[in-house]
């Protein structure tokens, strides 16, 4: 395999796939709202085959966004995929219009939405089906995680991963099916997950931080921001996601974005490094 700018964000393991600790999030290649195609088609596919070329080979989906728009997008892009690039998706959502998202955890649903995810990106299993949010509460969480069980021992899915989850609940989970990721919200500025964080760091289960790049007022001119970025020559994007990668070795950043400038900016943040007391300083900054 040829050498890529993604390559110094390091590797991360689970169940049969190694990738690349830096990937991509699928969400924003959709229309205004996570609704409907996007504005301009053609650049979105641009962008998932320049993501692929750059040599980011973990992509995050949903089938809620669109809906079914960045799936479909992701195949149109990408298919027949390459060996080594592993395409998580999620289910767990229904959408009823522009920025509308409601819990639906019924295991009819969702397995439904496994079968139409295989159906869309065009696969025979699933690399890694996410259950989107916790917060049906018509549904007992044993129950959504007995269908992600049975998902993942009848080959449907080769690993499972939980978003937007609590320790209490991934436990929970992990005492019914094996769950190799875990993604929630987390950046510079929302530290809320850091509980979260810490457990998938001592468990060896992969961190996904959904979104990254946010930096909030730690961005404002003369923060500490700005100034280590001018530091160490990047851009405040490039430093957050650096900042992330160094957290742990199973942080695994998905930066999204329909401009393939900022693509390649997110994608060279992989080759970023800030040391030790930059990364502290960080830390310590909210
Ligand atoms: N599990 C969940 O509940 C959940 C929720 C939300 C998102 N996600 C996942 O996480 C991924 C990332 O989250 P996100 O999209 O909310 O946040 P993000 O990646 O941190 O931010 C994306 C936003 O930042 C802009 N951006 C991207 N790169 C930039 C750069 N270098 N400089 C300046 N602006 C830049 C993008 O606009 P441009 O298009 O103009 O670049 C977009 O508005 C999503 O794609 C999705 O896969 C998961």
């Amino acid at each position: 395999m040829p050498e890529t700018v993604i390559d110094a964000s390091g590797t991360f393991d689970f169940a049969d796939f190694e990738v690349h600790r830096l990937g991509f999030g699928a969400m924003r290649l959709t229309g205004p709202g996570v609704w409907g195609p996007p504005a301009d088609h053609d650049g979105a596919v641009a962008v998932l085959r320049r993501a692929v070329e750059l040599g980011v080979d973990f992509i995050d989906t949903a089938d809620s966004y669109g809906p079914y728009v960045s799936e479909e997008l992701i195949r149109e892009a990408l298919h027949p995929y390459p060996d080594n690039v592993i395409i998580a998706t999620k289910a767990g959502q229904l959408r009823t219009g522009p920025g509308a998202w409601f819990p639906d955890a019924n295991p009819n649903y969702l397995r439904q939405e496994c079968e139409m995810s295989l159906r869309r990106l065009g696969v025979e299993r699933l690399d890694l089906f996410q259950l989107h949010r916790l917060d049906d509460p018509m549904v007992p969480l044993e129950e959504q995680f007995g269908l992600l069980a049975d998902l993942l021992s009848e080959g449907k899915v080769a690993s499972i991963g939980l978003s937007n989850a609590s320790v209490e609940q991934i436990t929970l989970a992990r005492s019914i099916v094996e769950v190799s990721t875990v993604q929630n919200r987390y950046n510079l500025t929302d530290r809320s997950s850091e509980d979260v964080l810490d457990y998938c760091h001592s468990e060896g289960i992969g961190f996904i931080p959904w979104f990254p790049i946010a930096a909030g007022k730690l961005a404002v001119p003369g923060g500490p921001l700005e100034r280590i970025a001018r530091e160490v020559g990047a851009t405040a994007a490039q430093v957050s996601l650096a900042w992330l990668l160094a957290l742990s070795p199973v942080v695994l950043p998905i930066p999204g974005t329909s401009s393939l400038a900022h693509l390649e900016e997110n994608c060279a943040a992989a080759g970023v490094t800030l040391t030790r007391g930059q990364v502290d300083e960080l830390t310590s900054a909210v």
